[in-house]
């Protein structure tokens, strides 16, 4: 099949522009009007009887979507959840737990880690008894690839085909197929009420126009500060809980196509050793949306500023105490945290974009990069 740029510079730009549609995709496959069927993931019920536990298996940018994930599921349907790199669980699995679902992730369906570790667990599981028997589900948005032969299960993630090597809409769809996973176990396990199933599906369905506008308002924003970067070589995104992997999705993506050093931390973490790296040439992101761990991102940014580091934040709209703490803003749509990891990515995304293409480089086919790693 031929894609085509259609007026995009890159792919990856034509990529992020594409997301509103992606979600609006995934609303779509999900989410039903029938109140009492409300999610549709046509998963069967033995995924789910007895459920104690859940291990999600994934490499690169799929690892920071798992990383949500288990914050969803944890959060909202009270399951213990682990995230496992598959290239380290491969060779030091954890211990066999019992009423245990094994989650893989992948865009590509073809990573060569994430399969190896899935195919491991599968068999290690097999033929024991039933408590110990192999659940096994797949995310990716190829269902016809090598992961939809091996797993039975299998939530397509609706994205449409990626070209940039760096992973954008794709991460975007992941996420939206752990919102709906994460809902339809607490649904069924009735940790959540109805009406707060409701209203968190209501709110999903603002997304893709939160999006448009974030997109809208940041483009030649952060363009524009791109020009300040182009000779940066170090970067430290920071934030907390639910924002936490989208810090290290931040610096992953900056890393990846611009070539610039760049870290992504826990707010907290950031007096236990990043912040002796901090001076006038290091900039820090920080992801700062109201919620529970709002005023701690602000008091971490401000420990930054003190150490004359140039201040970023992925802030609400019109977020008067932001707007004084901050050096430069991105400004987001005010949305429930628990929502809010959509949309803060997004600048993050424009960040990278606008600054490796500052420095001219081949965004969307970035030096030692593969779109799928299908050697070990
Ligand atoms: C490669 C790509 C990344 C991707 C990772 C995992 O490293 O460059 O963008 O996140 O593989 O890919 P997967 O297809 O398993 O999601």
């Amino acid at each position: 099949m031929m894609v085509e740029k259609q007026g995009f510079k890159h792919f990856m730009l034509k990529e992020i522009y594409e997301q509103p549609g992606v979600v609006r995709a995934c609303l779509e496959a999900y989410f039903t009007n029938d109140p009492s069927s409300p999610i549709n993931l046509s998963l069967p019920v033995e995924l789910y009887v007895d459920l104690e536990q859940i291990q999600i298996l994934a490499c690169g940018t799929s690892w920071h979507a798992a990383l949500i994930g288990k914050y969803l599921i944890e959060q909202l349907a009270g399951i213990p959840t682990q995230v496992h790199y598959a290239s380290e669980f491969r060779y030091a699995p954890s211990p066999l737990t019992a009423n245990t679902l094994t989650i893989g992730v992948t865009q590509s369906g073809e990573t060569a880690d994430t399969l190896a570790a899935l195919a491991m667990e599968k068999e290690r599981r097999s033929g024991r008894e039933l408590k110990y028997q192999p659940r096994l589900l797949g995310i990716t948005n190829r269902p016809e690839s090598t992961l939809g032969e091996m797993v039975s299960q299998i939530i397509d993630i609706h994205g449409g085909l990626e070209i940039g090597v760096a992973a954008t809409k794709t991460f975007i769809a992941q996420l939206m197929a752990f919102y709906a996973l994460a809902l339809d176990l607490a649904y069924r396990r009735q940790t959540i009420s109805p009406d707060q199933l409701e209203e968190i599906i209501t709110s999903l369905r603002q997304i893709p126009k939160e999006i448009e506008a974030t997109l809208e308002r940041q483009e030649n924003l952060i363009e524009q500060l791109a020009h300040d970067f182009a000779e940066t070589t170090d970067f430290i995104f920071v934030g907390r809980g639910i924002n936490f992997p989208i810090a290290l999705e931040g610096a992953l993506k900056l890393k990846e196509i611009s070539y610039i050093h760049a870290e992504g931390y826990p707010a907290g973490e950031m007096k236990h050793g990043p912040i002796a790296l901090l001076d006038a040439k290091v900039p820090v992101v920080a992801i700062a949306m109201p919620g529970n761990v709002y005023e701690k991102v602000i008091s971490n940014a401000q420990e930054a500023k003190a150490r004359d580091s140039r201040l970023i934040g992925v802030t609400p709209v019109n977020d008067g105490e932001a707007a004084e703490i901050f050096n430069d803003l991105l400004p987001v749509s005010n949305v429930d945290e628990l929502l809010s990891p959509i949309l803060t990515v997004i600048p993050l995304q424009l960040l990278a974009y606008h600054i490796a293409a500052r420095r001219g480089l081949d965004v969307d086919q970035p030096r030692n990069l593969a779109k799928s790693v299908t050697v070990e």
